[in-house]
């Protein structure tokens, strides 16, 4: 059982649970999640993701739990967080795949952008993403985000080269495309 810290409709937001390292660690050795992020040139062990879950959970970074059956099926953070200049950026992985493209993505990012706005009291949340992770920028397109630019052939993968696609949002794009967390 998972404690329930932001609750949606499909998932909640839980408190990262150190007892999940394996099941982190198995997702992000499955190179068809790892493809979209930057783990799948790294080596990530249990104990490797012991230290960096250690790390994650001292910050705002949350399992997704679905609602229904309360099985894990991902994580969401906030990473780099300057709370000067109100920044952050936001990273996400649903790791149980079968879960992909059912608007849990979108609501759990709602559910923490939300938390960062009223809450932290962040202002401008960036994040980038991967030019051939078309999935994720239509994700991040509904949410709010807006296009901002590219990092040219910043990213190499199956011998070609790959924009990094940049964006941002503010609360005034995040409440108009959310109006029910208004
Ligand atoms: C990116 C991710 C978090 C998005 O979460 P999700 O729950 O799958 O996304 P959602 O269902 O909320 O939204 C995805 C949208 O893209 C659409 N979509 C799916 N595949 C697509 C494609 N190839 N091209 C365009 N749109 C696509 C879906 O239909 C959905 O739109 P809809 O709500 O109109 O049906 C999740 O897929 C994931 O973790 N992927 C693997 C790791 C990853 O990419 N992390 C992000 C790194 S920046």
């Amino acid at each position: 059982m998972y404690i329930k810290k932001l609750i949606g409709t499909k998932c909640y937001l839980a408190p990262i649970d150190m007892g999940d390292a394996e099941q982190y660690a198995i997702w992000l050795n499955d190179m068809q999640v790892a493809e979209y992020l930057t783990t799948a040139s790294s080596v990530i062990s249990l104990e490797s993701e012991m230290e960096i879950l250690g790390s994650l959970s001292r910050e705002h970074n949350y399992g997704i739990v679905d609602l229904q059956t309360d099985q894990l099926i991902g994580i969401i953070g906030l990473l780099a967080t300057n709370h000067l200049h109100r920044t952050s950026e936001l990273g996400i992985f649903i790791g149980a795949r079968d879960y992909w493209s059912q608007g849990y993505g979108r609501e759990a990012i709602a559910l923490l952008l939300d938390y960062a706005f009223k809450k932290l009291n962040l202002h401008t949340i960036l994040l980038r993403v991967y030019d051939f992770n078309q999935r994720a920028i239509a994700c991040y397109e509904k949410t709010g985000f807006k296009k901002i630019g590219e990092i040219r052939d910043g990213f190499i993968r199956n011998l070609e080269y790959h924009n990094i696609v940049l964006m941002d949002i503010l609360p005034t794009d995040f409440y108009e495309a959310n109006p029910q967390f208004k």
